[in-house]
């Protein structure tokens, strides 16, 4: 019998932009149909520029509909919508991506994105810097505050002759996440999920600290993801760079101590542990208020204690509670990660490699195992941290939770409505 295909029967709107990676849009779009969609193309006129509408048409074997008015329906944006499962846009230009934002409907993209009642993929392609413009940004994040999956352009070389990050992400990487948005709808409904993130900062005196390298990312992919899927998510965060996740209510904190007692205090209300932070494991035993002067430093040690190990002393008060650690490990990665998965009473362990240039530290991308209590462990691939955060929470559902509830009993399944 042969296998189902990853896209079978799904019908899939694919919305290409006016950029010179409009090319790969016709990979793409052959990718889609082998994998099984049903693909309808929609191009805007400057995606006309690039690559002819008639490429995509013989292609998916469909009309192109570029125009609001003048094609084969007489309401093709409500009646493409009205079908579609996925909208996935690639490449997204930076006047989409604002038009999206926005609502404007002054074209057959823009206004069948309002009509849109299904979940949205978007997978920008620009010059680095129209990437990094504040506006953009902000657009960005409305995007995703609406439940558009925005995905994270590459670094690498542009078009323009530059090097920097605008690429259109790999193919693997869109066709990765079409898959897993739609899979994963709000399947993480009803969970309560406490994720805490980046380092923690103990105070020498009132100027200076001991941290460590933890940029956060990790924990906020973790955060962000739970959230899109549906979960209530507090996110307890030391002191990073990063913009809070949207739909996530975030606690700062700044030491291991603080950190313990702000998880404490919402353990009980959780329903599900994500120990991403890279808790600091020493504290100055006598941090000064004051600053030290220079001079008054006569060469003696800085005495250091334990902070308090967070997840150790959490899962010793476990009672319904799934719990998630993860593991910085240097050498023998698997043979320490069991062994902390045990000392510490987990469900499932993250165990990623902090030595070298592919470093989990500060790294898009991160390469890990899972580790879960009760079976094989799981090589996972190189993958940017938003769509491991997603494999993460596929394992941790899978062999930690169970599967959820019908789609029926799901408090809200609707996909929210970008306007
Ligand atoms: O023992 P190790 O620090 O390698 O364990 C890593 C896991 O334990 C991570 O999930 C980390 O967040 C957590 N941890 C903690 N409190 C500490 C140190 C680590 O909760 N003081």
């Amino acid at each position: 019998m042969m296998s189902e295909k990853a896209l079978q029967s799904k019908r899939i709107v694919l919305c290409v932009t006016g950029s010179i990676a409009a090319y790969k849009a016709v990979s793409l779009l052959r990718t889609l149909i082998e994998e099984g969609a049903e693909v309808s193309v929609v191009m805007t006129s400057s995606a006309t520029q690039f690559v002819a509408p008639l490429t995509f048409e013989v292609l998916s074997g469909r009309p192109v509909l570029q125009r609001l008015f003048a094609d084969v329906h007489p309401m093709p944006h409500l009646k493409v919508t009205e079908d579609a499962d996925l909208i996935l846009v690639a490449p997204a230009t930076a006047n989409c991506l604002a038009k999206c934002a926005l609502g404007l409907a002054d074209d057959l993209l823009g206004t069948l994105f309002v009509a849109a009642r299904c979940p949205i993929v978007m997978a920008p392609a620009m010059d680095g810097d129209m990437w990094d413009y504040p506006a953009l940004a902000a657009h960005v994040r409305t995007l995703r505050e609406r439940g558009v999956v925005v995905l994270e352009p590459e670094d690498g070389p542009l078009a323009s002759g530059l090097t920097g990050k605008g690429r259109l992400p790999a193919e693997h990487m869109i066709l990765e996440a079409v898959r897993a948005r739609l899979a994963r709808q709000r399947d993480w409904a009803g969970q309560r999920v406490l994720v805490s993130a980046g380092p923690t900062r103990e105070p020498i005196d009132a100027v200076r600290f001991i941290t460590n390298a933890s940029s956060g990312k990790m924990g906020y992919a973790m955060a962000e993801a739970a959230a899109q899927r549906g979960a209530e998510v507090v996110l307890v965060s030391g002191p990073t760079a990063l913009p809070p996740p949207p739909n996530v209510t975030c606690v700062p904190v700044l030491t291991a101590e603080e950190m313990h007692q702000e998880l404490e205090s919402r353990f009980a209300w959780s329903t599900v542990l994500v120990m991403t932070a890279a808790v600091g494991d020493f504290r100055p035993r006598h941090p000064s208020s004051a600053k030290t002067k220079k001079h008054e430093w006569t060469g003696e040690p800085l005495e250091l204690e334990r902070t308090p190990d967070i997840l150790q002393s959490l899962s010793q008060k476990r009672t319904h509670h799934v719990l998630v650690g993860f593991a910085a490990e240097s050498e023998d990665l698997l043979a320490n990660g069991r062994k902390k998965l045990h000392q510490k009473n987990l469900d499932l362990l993250v165990v990623n490699r902090i030595t070298g240039p592919q470093s989990a530290f500060g790294n898009e991308t991160n390469e890990v195992i899972l580790l879960p209590r009760d079976g094989t462990p799981i090589q996972v691939e190189r993958l940017p941290k938003r769509i491991l955060a997603d494999r993460i929470l596929d394992t941790i559902r899978e062999q930690c939770i169970g599967p959820p509830a019908s789609r029926s009993q799901q408090p809200h399944e609707g996909i929210r409505r970008i306007q």
